[in-house]
């Protein structure tokens, strides 16, 4: 069956096809049937049946004899640490840190966080929590404290289980001190604290608090997997919305399940004993569905990979891995592309390597400019697979489905939408658009299996976010348009959401961070194409009346709150002090404009400006802190 018949089948006969794709899950108790909509428009997938992530991503792949396959690689060109670790001893570990979890009273439901690097421990805590039920919450590494205590505050995690710390190629990140921070700022304690320590730093373990990996197992009795209701959360991912609040992205168990290992077939052409690599990071979604989770309930070898695309040492690391570990389906992000093509335009690293076994490349986080697109399919000479999604639906929405078929691609685009998204692009009113016309990106509900039911403890505000907008739809949050081959073309974000290196960020909450600061009367955080990261945000400041500090060390402070508060991978380097805002007469903050501005394009005043004068200021002060393209625009 072709792509189209595959589509074609879930579009008469949605419930048999996702209770055929449950087929390749085992199961505790079968489902009685795939869809539960009495809460419609709040839909569950698989609710009645039983079932155990840790087991289906490990144990099974043990009973089947695949003990001895490598599950996990690890590849550090940081400590220049290379590890496999096979299906059973990924087995006897995940057990023994259950079993001591258990032990410390870790039960089904309780919510544990987990603050790691790339090192495998970080996905054996994942599957340890998935084994007993447990609800884990990762946080990504490049977050301040602040952000850490805001997670501890919304999901209220018995323990937390860390790294001493994180390796970034310049600099040792210091977990530990940041978790005692977010502890110590936090309204609610977690009852304890496990810390993996590594050799590059042993972090001071509070007393009776903090226990260290090691000893915290010694002697435990390994726990075995618990069967959990399909509608059990498996986790809860934070990220970014338009407030500094971050949105706790709720997955269920048996969805999750049932669409990686879906996905994993069927987009990514991977099966048992293949070898997958995601150049991701735990933190994202990506981590969690495609470093670990999909790979391993596929029963494949997936890679751990503590480095960078670029310095660690070489632009050449990709392709070293991919050619040491006989990579089939290899994953990264545009801007990771970017960052080699820039040190490698030739492709010279690429050469140095044997890529025999490579058969794809898969692209996401980020629109894939079609110049990188180019450059890695002249330079791989393998499909360049293109595919969109969120962390919302952890999996994706538009994809070419390489395991069933390889479709033309078309450059600029994620292509097709994968069987259980119904993919409309509406306009304001909330009617679908022809061909060709752009629109906010809508799927009609129900999602499918594998998506968001809900946030964190927030309905309302799932509803409001998602659901409300457009009734029968979710809002993507995504414009764009699909052209009259049913190819779909992510153009912009509708919201204050940024994606800087890949990484979604919060416009919003840049500027609560930048408002808080005593100077600061206003401001406003606006996302500016980056040749790199493909977007970086610049902050606008108006002063308070009477301020006489200097402007640049204003600038200066400003940098170093939200490097404090959110993290350096907010990548926040650039502001500039000016004297009024640009704003629609009913005082809404003209954001779209003064993009378009820093990015030189043409551009087209509100007749709703309260005063377009206002326009040439905000472009002399983006060419005084080096957006020269500013001047072209108008
Ligand atoms: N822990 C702590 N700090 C981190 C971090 C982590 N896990 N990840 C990034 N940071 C820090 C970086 O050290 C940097 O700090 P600095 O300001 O002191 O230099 C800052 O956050 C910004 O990081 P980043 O945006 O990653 O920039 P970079 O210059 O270090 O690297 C790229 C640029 C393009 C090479 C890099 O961003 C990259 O590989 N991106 C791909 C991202 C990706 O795979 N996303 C997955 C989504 S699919
Ligand atoms: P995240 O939730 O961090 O995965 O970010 C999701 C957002 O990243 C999407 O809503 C898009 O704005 C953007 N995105 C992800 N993948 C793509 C892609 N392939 N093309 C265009 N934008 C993408």
């Amino acid at each position: 069956m072709g792509y189209r018949e595959v589509y074609s089948a879930w579009q008469a006969d949605p419930e048999g096809f996702w209770m055929q794709a449950a087929q390749a899950i085992d199961w505790q108790r079968q489902p009685s049937k795939a869809l539960f909509d009495d809460k419609a428009p709040i839909y569950e997938w698989f609710s009645d049946g039983l079932v155990n992530t840790c087991w289906n991503a490990v144990d099974r792949h043990v009973l089947a004899g695949r003990g001895d396959q490598i599950a996990i690689m690890h590849e550090s060109p940081i400590t220049h640490a290379t590890k496999g670790i096979t299906y059973k001893q990924l087995q006897d570990r995940v057990a023994s840190l259950a079993g001591a979890l258990r032990m410390r009273g870790v039960e089904k439901g309780d919510r544990v966080i987990i603050y790691m690097p790339m090192i495998p421990e970080a996905l054996e805590a994942m599957l340890a929590c998935a084994r007993l039920g447990a609800i884990h919450s990762v946080v990504f590494g490049g977050f301040a404290a602040n952000e850490l205590a805001v997670r501890i505050d919304d999901c209220q995690p018995k323990a937390i289980i860390a790294a001493s710390c994180g390796l970034e190629p310049n600099r040792v990140v210091h977990y530990k001190p940041l978790l005692d921070a977010a502890i110590d700022m936090a309204q609610h304690k977690p009852e304890f604290c496990v810390i993996f320590q590594r050799e590059q730093e042993v972090a001071k373990l509070v007393e009776g608090r903090d226990f260290s990996w090691h000893g915290f197992q010694y002697g435990v009795k390994p726990a075995e997997c618990v069967p959990v209701e399909g509608n059990h959360p498996a986790y809860i991912l934070y990220t970014s919305g338009t407030t500094g609040q971050p949105k706790g992205v709720v997955r269920h168990t048996a969805g999750h399940l049932v669409a990686l290992q879906w996905s994993m077939t069927n987009i990514y052409n991977i099966a048992a004993g293949d070898r997958f690599w995601a150049a991701s990071d735990v933190g994202w979604v990506v981590g969690h569905s495609y470093i670990c989770y999909g790979p391993l309930i596929a029963g494949a070898t997936t890679v751990v990979f503590e480095g960078k695309p670029v310095g660690t040492p070489h632009p050449g690391v990709f392709w070293r891995i991919i050619q040491n570990h006989r990579i089939k389906s290899f994953f990264t992000a545009p801007t990771a592309l970017r960052a080699i093509r820039r040190e490698d335009p030739d492709g010279e690293w690429i050469r140095r390597y044997k890529l025999h076994d490579l058969q794809a490349l898969f692209l996401a986080g980020e629109r894939a400019d079609p110049d990188t697109v180019k450059w890695a399919q002249e330079h791989l000479g393998v499909p360049v697979v293109d595919h969109w999604w969120q962390t919302e639906t952890g999996w994706a929405i538009a994809a070419n489905p390489i395991g069933i078929e390889t479709l033309p691609t078309k450059l600029g685009s994620p292509s097709v939408p994968m069987p259980g998204y119904d993919v409309q692009v509406l306009d304001e009113a909330g009617h679908p658009v022809p061909a060709g016309t752009l629109g906010a990106i809508a799927v009609k509900l129900p999602l499918p299996p594998g998506t968001l039911p809900g946030l964190w403890n927030a309905e309302d505000r799932f509803r409001k976010s998602y659901l409300d907008h457009f009734p029968g739809y979710y809002e993507t949050g995504d414009a764009g348009y699909i052209d009259d081959d049913g190819y779909l073309y992510i153009m912009a974000r509708t919201d204050d959401v940024i994606n800087v290196a890949g990484h979604r960020l919060s416009t919003g909450a840049m500027e609560e961070v930048l408002a808080s600061h005593p100077a600061v009367a206003e401001c406003a955080v606006i996302g500016v194409a980056d040749s790199l990261k493909g977007q970086s945000p610049v902050g606008f400041l108006c002063l308070k009346a009477g301020v006489t500090t200097p402007h640049d060390q204003v600038v200066r402070e400003v940098v170093k709150l939200v490097r404090d508060k959110i993290g350096p991978v907010a990548a926040f380097k650039s502001a500039c002090v000016v004297d009024r805002l640009p704003k629609t007469r009913s005082g809404k903050i003209l954001r779209a404009t003064m993009a378009k501005i820093a990015d030189g394009e043409p551009f087209k005043a509100p007749a709703t400006i309260d005063d377009p004068a206002i326009l040439d200021e905000i472009r002399e002060a983006l060419a005084g802190i080096g957006y020269p393209e500013a001047a072209k625009a108008g």
